[in-house]
């Protein structure tokens, strides 16, 4: 049991066909609920933190829920700052125990992306932790409909080969059509699977990771607008794309919406059917367990990552 780096979990993963979760985290339920499930399912697992969450629970809070679910489950579980967007924010999760950290330079040209992530990559490896990147930018496929505009968004197979080979980065995120959030396509999803592959097939010692991989349970979309709230029309990547992904190089999905949904549908419910309770832990802890039977369910069902520890 440790807080280890995700070297070992992606060199693993890397030629098969499951992959490992990243799990955004805010506060305590929300970890105690992902933990819960790997456990349970006997695997290894990322615990991430965006700049929001940091901002929202303060970073110090976070590192030490984490290091108390590692005592607590006695889970290997790797924490990671998601989306850093300078050298700055990565050095300070760095120095703060964080075991691996995303510089995401996807905005800039590709030559400033280079340099940003070459800074980071010799801080971070110098101290033991790996660094994941960003080329291409997250989009739904239907906002880039021609090969041209699809170059110009997502990731380019042969840019990602030089971006490795320039930068030394662990893993690489890429832009293949999903995007973050709960509206990820307007019409049909599709992903653009010929681009991974040929990315897969040029840096095939590389991991790839996949953002915005939510599939944005339906269960959890109706609940929601059940019981009060409105996000209609809300679409995420059906589960097959997932596990298709996972066997083309795909070592990490970044799930966050997914646990945001399954929290608010459960305690929405909760409160409209028990108007008269008042006390948090009466509904926060029925939002956990929520969170807890959706990630087992990915572990298990999506990610194919049942019993790999
Ligand atoms: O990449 C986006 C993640 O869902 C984090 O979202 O910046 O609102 O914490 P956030
Ligand atoms: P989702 O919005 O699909 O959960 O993606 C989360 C993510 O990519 C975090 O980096
Ligand atoms: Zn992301």
């Amino acid at each position: 049991m440790a807080l280890v780096t995700s070297k070992e979990m992606f060199a693993k993963a890397l030629n098969k066909d499951y992959a490992i979760g990243a799990f955004n985290v805010n506060n305590m339920e929300i970890i105690q609920g992902i933990v819960q499930a790997a456990q349970a399912e006997n695997t290894e697992l990322i615990l991430q933190v965006s700049a929001g969450a940091r901002k929202y629970a303060k970073p110090a809070y976070l590192v030490k829920l984490v290091e108390a679910a590692i005592e607590d489950t006695g889970l290997d579980i790797c924490l990671h700052l998601d989306h850093g967007e300078d050298f700055d924010i990565c050095k300070k999760c760095v120095d703060d125990g964080f075991t691996s950290v995303m510089i995401d330079g996807s905005k800039h040209p590709f030559e400033e992306n280079i340099k940003m992530t070459k800074e980071v990559v010799e801080y971070a490896h110098d101290k033991g932790v790996v660094v994941e990147a960003e080329l291409g930018k997250l989009a739904g496929i239907e906002d880039a409909v021609n090969v041209a505009s699809r170059d110009a968004t997502f990731t380019v197979p042969e840019e990602a080969a030089e971006f490795v080979d320039k930068t030394g980065v662990d893993s690489l995120a890429v832009a293949i059509g999903t995007s973050h959030g709960a509206y990820k396509f307007k019409g049909e999803p599709a992903l653009d699977f010929d681009r991974l592959i040929k990315i897969h097939e040029l840096i095939p010692d590389t991991p790839l990771v996949l953002h915005g991989a939510s599939t944005v349970l339906p269960e959890f979309v109706d609940m929601c607008n059940q019981y009060g709230g409105n996000i209609p029309g809300a679409k995420g990547v059906p589960e097959d794309m997932i596990r298709t992904a996972a066997k083309h190089g795909v070592c990490k999905v970044n799930i966050d919406t997914d646990l945001r949904l399954a929290m608010t549908a459960e305690i929405r419910r909760f409160l409209t059917e028990q108007p008269a309770e008042f006390d948090p832990r009466k509904y926060l802890g029925p939002g956990r367990d929520a969170i807890q039977r959706m990630v087992q369910h990915k572990i298990k069902d999506v990610l194919n990552a049942s019993n790999i520890k």
